[in-house]
């Protein structure tokens, strides 16, 4: 067997270990096996790959290529030791800016380094590849860099709306297809600085645009357009297991982000082109009356009486790492005969599936954490909802107010409970940066302080209520 047709039968059994990757992953119970698959995938890639450069590589390059392979790794294997949960959203926005810069180059070597043998059509063939190729590389690098900069709180996650941003966008795409039919006629070097400043710019611009609450979907279609990245670069550098990773990655992105924009009632248009068709925010609405406030204790002997709680879960939870004590209540309120489930918004926390890691790691059994819909209607017969660091994904105003910058967003409908608690540290908003109605209502009380503190307070004012009461002197005669 050649050392090409080894390498070959490598990226067939590499891709369909892939595949058993994104089949594993998109179940909690198979994600361990998922991500043991795609390792191992990875793995014989990079040797297939490396066996396979070997042939036309100095021992120089082989070397560098090994430096290089251990300082990325070195690099990952650290980011990935210590970034939190929390943090997860901006790391993969980043790793997304890396493929997108990667593709870029890649693009660009294929102009300044065409192969001899490639002549006619061929040609035409590989300039194409280039030009779209810098393009997607360019477009995903500033996209994922801004992605990046709003996840992190680095910029303001308002939409930015520049006057006639959608002509500017689309004038953009329009210039890109001129320009390719010019490039692949008479390749030059100025045509390929023009897309890519025009790709870098539209990147840009199109995630500037998109407002905090439709980031989560912003994510993942940069994660799409990553793959689409990889598979050109794998089409220019004639590699068949880059091209159908690429396509793996592009695909499965692609169908995410249309999963969540369902999931969200979101025109899946609108969002890839920059939040087109969407109507100017309004302005943050601040204060809507006056909010009442409960103690930990109190809260426990709330829970003491009920018959039935609801759990809705956050992005605090996840800040105040709240998941254990949460388990700790649940786990004694359902001892003491609570029904206790919990109530999962598809977009709570930072990133899809966020809740679930967080509350399977805290060992929360799966039949009680129930997804938005299978609980939507049960609310209004429960006596108490824990909201435990959410906000946006329990904000009334998606459903009340056509003007609010979340309207039509489903959302966990709490407010119909008997009562709500609501666990943050101050009055201020959630992500999508509007207040919540919820906190005014007269069925609603704020338990302020860390999400943490507050459940281990409660905890611990069960237990006290469990106390038997100290016998007064003298009553036992
Ligand atoms: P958010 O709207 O982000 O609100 C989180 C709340 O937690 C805040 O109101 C904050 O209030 C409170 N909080 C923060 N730290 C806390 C702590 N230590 N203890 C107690 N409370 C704390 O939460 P959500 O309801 O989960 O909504 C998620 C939002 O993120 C949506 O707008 C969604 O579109 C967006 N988003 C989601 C994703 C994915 S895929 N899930 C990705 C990117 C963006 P205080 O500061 O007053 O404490």
């Amino acid at each position: 067997m050649t050392t090409v047709t080894a390498a070959e039968a490598a990226y067939v059994v590499a891709a369909l270990l892939f595949i058993l990757s994104l089949a594993g992953l998109s179940q909690h119970r198979t994600s361990r096996s998922g991500v043991v698959w795609g390792i191992a995938g990875m793995v014989i890639a990079l040797a297939a790959t490396v066996g396979l450069a070997s042939r036309s590589i100095t021992a120089t390059g082989l070397v560098l290529i090994a430096v290089a392979t251990a300082v990325g790794a070195g690099i990952g294997l650290w980011r990935a030791r210590v970034v939190e949960m929390t943090g997860m959203p901006e790391l993969i926005a980043i790793m997304h800016s890396l493929v997108g810069l990667a593709a870029t180059f890649v693009g660009w070597n294929g102009y300044l380094d065409v192969d001899a043998e490639l002549s006619g059509s061929l040609l035409g063939i590989h300039h194409a590849e280039v030009f779209i190729g810098v393009f997607i590389g360019a477009v995903t690098f500033t996209g994922s860099v801004v992605a990046y900069l709003k996840l992190s709180a680095r910029i303001k996650s308002n939409p930015l709306t520049l006057p006639g941003k959608h002509i500017l966008n689309v004038g953009a795409l329009v210039a890109f297809v001129a320009l390719t039919v010019a490039f692949v006629a008479r390749p030059n070097i100025g045509l390929l600085i023009a897309v890519t400043v025009i790709a870098l710019a539209l990147g840009a611009h199109l995630v500037a645009s998109i407002g905090g609450g439709d980031m989560p979907v912003v994510v993942s279609m940069l994660n799409s357009y990553s793959g689409w990245a990889a598979a050109a670069s794998g089409f220019l550098l004639a590699n068949n297991l880059l091209i159908v990773t690429g396509a793996l990655v592009g695909s499965s992105g692609a169908y995410l982000s249309y999963i969540m924009c369902k999931a969200m009632n979101r025109s899946f248009i609108s969002v890839i082109a920059g939040g087109f068709g969407t109507p100017a925010p309004a302005a943050d609405d601040g204060e809507q009356g006056e909010h009442r406030e409960i103690n930990a204790e109190e809260t426990a002997e709330l829970l003491r009486d009920a018959s039935s709680v609801i759990i809705t879960p956050g992005y605090g939870m996840a800040v105040a790492q709240a998941q254990y004590p949460v388990a700790e209540l649940a786990r004694k309120l359902r001892e003491r005969g609570v029904e206790v489930r919990f109530g999962i918004h598809p977009v709570a926390g930072r990133l899809p599936g966020h809740m679930n890691v967080l509350l399977a790691e805290a060992n929360v059994p799966y039949d009680v954490v129930l997804e938005m819909d299978e609980i939507n209607d049960d609310f209004a017969a429960t006596s108490v909802v824990l909201v435990i660091g959410a906000n946006d994904t329990v904000n009334p105003a998606a459903t009340d107010n056509p003007s609010s910058p979340i309207a039509g967003m489903p959302v966990l409908h709490v407010w119909e409970a008997a009562n709500v608690v609501v666990f943050k540290r101050s009055m201020a908003a959630g992500y999508a940066g509007v207040q919540n109605p919820l906190f005014f209502r007269e069925n609603t009380q704020m338990l302020f302080g860390d999400a943490k503190q507050r459940v281990e307070d409660i905890l611990r004012g069960l237990d006290a209520l469990d106390a038997p009461v100290p016998e007064m002197a003298g009553t036992s005669r």
